[in-house]
Order: C-alpha cells, then sequence, then structure tokens
C-alpha cells in the first residue's frame, strides 16, 4: 500500500451561499478540457462546470444529509448524497447527446435508509463483498464480524460505510468538480480493528470521467477493501434489463464461489467457459447456460482477477449499442466483482418509479478478492498504522456509433 496521505483540501475552492444552496461555477471560458467526447452532441445542453448542494434529509441517527450536484460543460451530471456516500444518479448523453440516468437508485433517503439492500451506488467498506463465517485471524488475533448474508459478512456489516453520513468538501479547478468524503471509522465497528481515517473523492472532469480516489489510514493493523456499488443501465435505468447490453472483462481468470458465495481458492481460467469476456459478448447470450456456477450465482456473481499488474488499467468497457453509451472502467485494483443484479426482484421501486427485476442494471465493483483475509494465495489486504491505503477507480463515459 502507498505513500502518506497527502492534503485532501488543496484544491478547494468553496463558497458557502446561506445554508441551503451552495453553487461553484467555473470561470472556464470556452475552452475546457478536450477529451474524447469534448464535442457536444446536438440535444445535449452544456452547462458549465459547477457544484450545487441540497438538503436531502434527516439520517437515522439525527445528522442531515446533503445532495451534491456535478455538472460539467459536456452534459454529464452526478449527484451524490452524504448517506453512504451514494452516487444517487449519474446522467450521461446518448449518441444525439440525449442525456438519461444510467444508475440505479432511489428518489428519497428513507429509501436509501430503509430498503437499500441492494447497496444502490453506495461506498462498501470496510471490505466490500464477503468475508466467510464472519471473522478472519490477523497477527494471531480472531476477529468476530456480524454476519449479515447467513453465514457470512456481506460488504461490511450491517452497518458498514454505506450507512454513514460522510463529511463533504467541494473541490473545483480548472478542469473538474469535485466532492472529498471523509468519514472515520471507530476501532472496532462492525468488528474490524483499528480506527480508519477514510477519504473518497470522487472527480468528475471534463471528458466526462468520474473518478474514485480512496484513501485510508489505521492505528492498528487492519484489513482494508473499499468500492463503489453503482449498478449501470446504459439505456437508462428503469428502462428494462441489461441482457443486450456488451461487456468486455479484461481478465483471463476469475474466482469461482461456494454455495455461499465465498471463493473456493482457485484461480480458475475463464476460456471455454460462460464466463469468458475477454471479447465483448453480450450479457444475457450465456446467463441461462447450464455452468455450475451460473447456478451457484443465480447468474454472474463473481470476481474477476484483472490482467496488467499495477497501476491504473482498463479493467471493463460496457457497451449499449442502441444509445451508443460507453461505460470504460479503469482501476488500480486487482479485481473486479460483476454482479448482474440476480437479487432484484420486482419488489424496490427506482428513482423513475419503476420496479426493478433481475437484471435490470449490473454492478462493476472495482476490489480486492472477496474473503481475502481468510484466503493466503490471494493478494493481502492487510493495511498497517505506518502504510496508506491508496487505490483509483475510474468511470469513464463516451459514446459509439
Ligand atoms: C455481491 C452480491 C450481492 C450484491 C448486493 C454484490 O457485490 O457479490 O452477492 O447480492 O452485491 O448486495
Amino acid at each position: 500500500m502507498q505513500t502518506a496521505l497527502s492534503s485532501p483540501k488543496k484544491s478547494l475552492r468553496a463558497v458557502l451561499v446561506g445554508s441551503a444552496v451552495l453553487v461553484l461555477a467555473a470561470s472556464l471560458g470556452t475552452g475546457g478540457a478536450a477529451g474524447s467526447v469534448s464535442r457536444a452532441a446536438p440535444g445535449c445542453n452544456r452547462g458549465s462546470l459547477n457544484i450545487e448542494r441540497h438538503r436531502y434529509g434527516t439520517a437515522p441517527s439525527g445528522a442531515t444529509v446533503h445532495l451534491y450536484k456535478l455538472t460539467n460543460s459536456h452534459c454529464m451530471r452526478v449527484k451524490i448524497i452524504t448517506y453512504g456516500g451514494i452516487i444517487q444518479s449519474l446522467s450521461v448523453p446518448n449518441r444525439n447527446g440525449r442525456t438519461r440516468n444510467v444508475a440505479l437508485g432511489f428518489s428519497n433517503l428513507d429509501d436509501y435508509v430503509e430498503q437499500n439492500d441492494p447497496y444502490f451506488g453506495a461506498i462498501i467498506g470496510r471490505y466490500a463483498n464477503r468475508i466467510a463465517n464472519g471473522e478472519f485471524t490477523l497477527d494471531g488475533v480472531t476477529y468476530e464480524l456480524p454476519v449479515n448474508n447467513d453465514p457470512n459478512t456481506l460488504h461490511g456489516g450491517p452497518k458498514g460505510f454505506h450507512t454513514k453520513v460522510w463529511d463533504a468538501q467541494p473541490a473545483q479547478d480548472a478542469n473538474s468538480v469535485g466532492l472529498e468524503l471523509s468519514y472515520t471509522s471507530r476501532d472496532g465497528e462492525q468488528g474490524f480493528p483499528g480506527r480508519l481515517e477514510t477519504e473518497v473523492r470522487y472527480t468528475l472532469t471534463e471528458n466526462n470521467a468520474l473518478r474514485m480516489h480512496y484513501l485510508a489510514t489505521t492505528s492498528q493493523p487492519t484489513v482494508v477493501n473499499l468500492t463503489n456499488h453503482s449498478y449501470f443501465n446504459l439505456g437508462g435505468e428503469g428502462t428494462g434489463t441489461i441482457y443486450d447490453h456488451r461487456l468486455k472483462i479484461n481478465a483471463n481468470h476469475y474466482t469461482p464461489v461456494d454455495s455461499t458465495l465465498i471463493p473456493t481458492g482457485r484461480i480458475a481460467r475463464v476460456a471455454g467457459t460462460p464466463f469468458d469476456f475477454r471479447t465483448p459478448k453480450a450479457v444475457g447470450a450465456r446467463i441461462r447456460n447450464s455452468h455450475p456456477q451460473l447456478l451457484t450465482g443465480l447468474g454472474y456473481d463473481h470476481n474477476y482477477v484483472l490482467n496488467g499488474g499495477q497501476g491504473l488499467k482498463p479493467a471493463a468497457r460496457l457497451t449499449d449499442t442502441k444509445s451508443g453509451r460507453v461505460l470504460h472502467i479503469l482501476t488500480t485494483e486487482p479485481g473486479i466483482q460483476f454482479y448482474s443484479g440476480n437479487f432484484l426482484d420486482g419488489t424496490l421501486i427506482g428513482t423513475s418509479g419503476h420496479t426493478y427485476r433481475q437484471s435490470d442494471g449490473l454492478a462493476l465493483e472495482t476490489q480486492h478478492y472477496p474473503d481475502s483475509p481468510n484466503q493466503r494465495n490471494f493478494p493481502s489486504t492487510v493495511l498497517r498504522p505506518n502504510e496508506t491505503y491508496d487505490t483509483t477507480t475510474v468511470f469513464k463515459f463516451s459514446t459509439t456509433g
């Protein structure tokens, strides 16, 4: 894990206007940053780099929850709420410049508090995905975690980072607008050792990328694995399934799971299986294949072992040929969980008033592998007091003809 935590506040240029709404608008002139999508398509209403703050509600803890709306001048808009650091909506243009929200979510705070079992859009911590039987041993000490996905601990436990109200600081420079979220997790919270100082910096750039920079330091040896749990439907949230989206994952291997979705420890080849997305394939083309791992997961719910070593590398690409929207995911992480929304069962009503059914969205969660604290042959998730957890993931959007 990497170098010292740098100051989060250096790019801050915020002005508070009253208590209800905060607006930051860059005086960028007409230039802005060039990028592959920098020409506005017809129908796209160009704005300017800007961030607004609105009151969103009150969390069960009594804390006020805000919604920050980040906009760039190339028709991309991201709404983030301070409850769970959740990406509540993510609007991007199609090939004709028509903007639509492509992230699944809810329209109000109560729904996020009461029924976000799918973890729509949330920051996941302290440990993304499962830890077997809710326990792990570190430096000879065994830690017990709350079990919330029988018999395992899922996504940091029932009161994981997705339920916390994060402190927020807007940030802006000439080519981007951002939100810096911070949360201190006390020693022993949800069973994890060490006081963990956590930051997640969201940055919306002028080339239609949303960058997520995760930083953490600890007071005692611990394990950390942070991610964002957005579900995408590039045709638009609430428009049906993602079966015809074409997915490419840069991975030769994946980690098969047991009946409780814990990795068996095997690093299996994707070649010759329905898990092979090394060249783009429609998500639905093989999802009903009788491969035992698809039966276990009720579809895709597996960690892929990314090719390409350390550094920021292309991990996955998702294309909706109908709208022309393309999502490129880059990450410094060694793995990505491809979850095809198998447990969406039609009981939740999403942002635009439609119910969500199986595969109405998919999640691509960059991460260290599930259950790494109990698996010796997986890359380590241990963080020690003299180290900084430092990972980056980018969701970059473009269009294709
Ligand atoms: C997990 C799924 C789980 C989903 C929502 C994914 O990361 O792999 O098994 O159902 O999150 O909790």
